[in-house]
């Protein structure tokens, strides 16, 4: 008997023990969560500020030239791309098939009496007819040379180069 008591003495304290063992372990489960929440929102945080404030240099769509992140800096990038449009390129490529060698009546490049009148009639006149091309007296010149794939600017340039060959 005195045995049997000494077994619940202990079955007592060993239940304590065990409830007091799953209550710690339930307070640690729930302080690991409360500090891993924290964290979380932390980071959650520190992204949110990212995304909406500062870094829009990392944020840039693809494609646009980012040397430095000024703006201004940048659009000047641009303008030089478009302006150093490369005349004589284009000329070889699209242009020269006729007027290297004056074919189908297209006035040659470098003959100054043929191209004399045409520039008479100013830039804009000559702009016009290289891109809409020209059904005239001599021929006929198809619009843009035959080649739609080229910007109005390419198509300029390329006259502003045939031009200046033909003075
Ligand atoms: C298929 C042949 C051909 C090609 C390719 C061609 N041209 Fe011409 N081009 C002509 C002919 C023909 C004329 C003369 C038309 C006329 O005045 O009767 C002409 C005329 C011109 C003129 C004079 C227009 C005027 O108002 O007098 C310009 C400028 C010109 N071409 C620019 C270009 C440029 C720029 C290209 C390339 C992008 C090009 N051409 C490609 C055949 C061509």
């Amino acid at each position: 008997m005195s045995s049997g008591m000494s077994d619940q003495k202990f079955m007592k304290s060993f239940s304590i023990f065990l409830v007091l063992g799953v209550v710690l372990t339930l307070i640690l489960i729930l302080l690991g969560n409360l500090n891993a929440g924290t964290i979380g929102d932390q980071v959650r945080d520190e992204r949110n500020a990212l995304a909406e404030s500062g870094n829009k240099n990392a944020l840039q769509p693809v494609g646009q030239i980012s040397v430095t992140g000024d703006e201004a800096a940048q659009a000047e990038i641009v303008k030089v791309a478009a302006v150093t449009i490369d005349g004589s390129n284009v000329y070889q490529n699209a242009c020269m098939a006729c007027h290297a060698a004056g074919i189908a009546g297209a006035p040659r490049v470098g003959d100054v009496a043929a191209w004399a009148p045409r520039v008479a009639q100013g830039d804009e006149t000559l702009y016009t007819n290289a891109i809409q091309g020209l059904a005239g007296q001599a021929g006929y010149m198809p619009a843009k040379g035959g080649n739609m794939s080229l910007s109005d600017d390419e198509v300029k340039a390329a006259v502003d180069h045939m031009v200046a060959q033909s003075q």
